[in-house]
């Protein structure tokens, strides 16, 4: 009996483990199954992004507009659901908007923020009597964003704050093809529409009043560009301020972080750069220096991730004879709070013992 029993319990035991190695069989098939498998999509996506990686600049080289649409960024609508007619959305109680039209039949978006003190007086005032602000014995400064997003963006709009909070009017607008101004995007159109809104409001100051331009990165190009017009006119403006300039678009492209992955690679300059110059897109500041006369301030942050630090500096070293210090804005600049010139809230020169730098 017992040896039937014995018998019955180790068949029972064989066949358990039979179970249990023809499952751990199965088991590593599907292991190995399964490595195979992620090995070989593995391999196919690497293919894919290699594919991506060589065919970008050949792609860019024939149709080098992508180029011009990278540089300029205007679709990049940021922040996108604001109403650009209603500035009150966006903590300016003291703004007023309005079109212009720098060529006939395209309407270019514009925010004139009237210095702080006034905000009470200019509750429920229409555009006129914003316009007549402008021969109030205020200071003006004409803004020149930089790419992507539109005169609403917060960076902005915070810089707007503390500039109208220390009594200067502030004159924002988005140049054709931005926010919702008509028309398309270029170096010229870009100029042209911020000469007609300087040469408009030399109009509605009083004579005596300075009008500065403070351009931002990006718009540091269309700054040193107008500034020479206006030099070579001989009407230069009281004061440039350039925050975060570069010297010319080629550099600025081969530093900026887009082009991280291809700076290196040879043909770069003929693939992504004679792109960009194939678009009449040049913003040579470190040439237009040379040809301006008014006083101009450069403000940089060394841990700039976007326009690197020696560009700034070279700019400066380009048009050193020409620099000369502007007291009033120096006082605008002392005050500011160091995020307005520090793109990286939280690096080196963020901090109280950084703040803005002067070059
Ligand atoms: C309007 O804006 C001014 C200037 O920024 C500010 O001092 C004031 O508190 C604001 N008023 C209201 C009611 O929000």
């Amino acid at each position: 009996m017992s040896t039937t029993a014995d018998r019955v319990h180790s068949e029972h035991e064989t066949c358990w483990l039979e179970l249990l190695k023809s499952k751990w069989k199965a088991l590593m098939l599907c292991v190995s199954v399964l490595r195979l498998g992620v090995m070989g999509r593995m391999k196919r996506i690497m293919m894919v992004l290699l594919l991506v990686y060589i065919s970008i600049p050949f792609i860019i080289k024939l149709f080098p507009s992508i180029q011009a649409k990278l540089v300029f960024l205007n679709f990049v609508r940021r922040p996108y659901f604001i109403d650009l007619k209603r500035p009150l959305d966006q903590g300016l109680n003291h703004t007023h908007n309005f079109y212009m039209e720098p060529v006939m039949g395209q309407k270019i978006g514009v925010w004139h923020t009237v210095p702080a003190h006034m905000w009470r007086d200019s509750q429920g005032k229409d555009g006129d009597w914003f316009k007549s602000m402008f021969s109030s014995t205020h200071p003006v400064i004409l803004y020149l964003h930089g790419n992507s997003g539109t005169r609403g963006g917060d960076h902005r709009v915070q810089l707007y704050k503390v500039l109208s909070s220390l009594g200067y009017h502030v004159v924002a607008f988005d140049y054709r093809g931005w926010g919702d101004s008509d028309g398309y995007p270029s170096e010229g159109a870009m100029t042209d529409d911020a000469l007609f809104i300087y040469d408009w409001l030399k109009q509605q100051m009083g004579k005596s009043l300075p009008l500065y331009i403070w351009g931002h990165s990006l718009g540091t190009g269309v700054g040193t560009n107008l500034v020479k017009r206006l030099c070579d006119r001989g009407s230069p403006p009281d004061a440039l301020v350039l925050e975060s300039p570069f010297t010319n678009i080629r550099e600025e492209a081969k530093s900026h972080p887009f082009s991280m992955v291809y700076r290196f690679l040879p043909g770069f300059d003929w693939f992504f750069l004679d792109s960009i110059s194939a678009n009449n897109i040049c913003f040579t500041s470190d040439e237009n220096v040379n040809h301006i006369s008014c006083p101009v301030l450069i403000l940089h942050a060394e841990d700039d991730p976007v326009v690197p630090f020696h560009l700034g500096k070279k700019v400066q070293v380009f048009g050193v004879e020409y620099v000369k210090t502007c007291q009033s804005v120096l006082n605008v600049i002392s005050q500011l709070p160091p995020l307005f010139v520090c793109r990286n809230m939280h690096g080196p020169g963020s901090g109280a013992s950084g703040g803005p730098w002067l070059l």
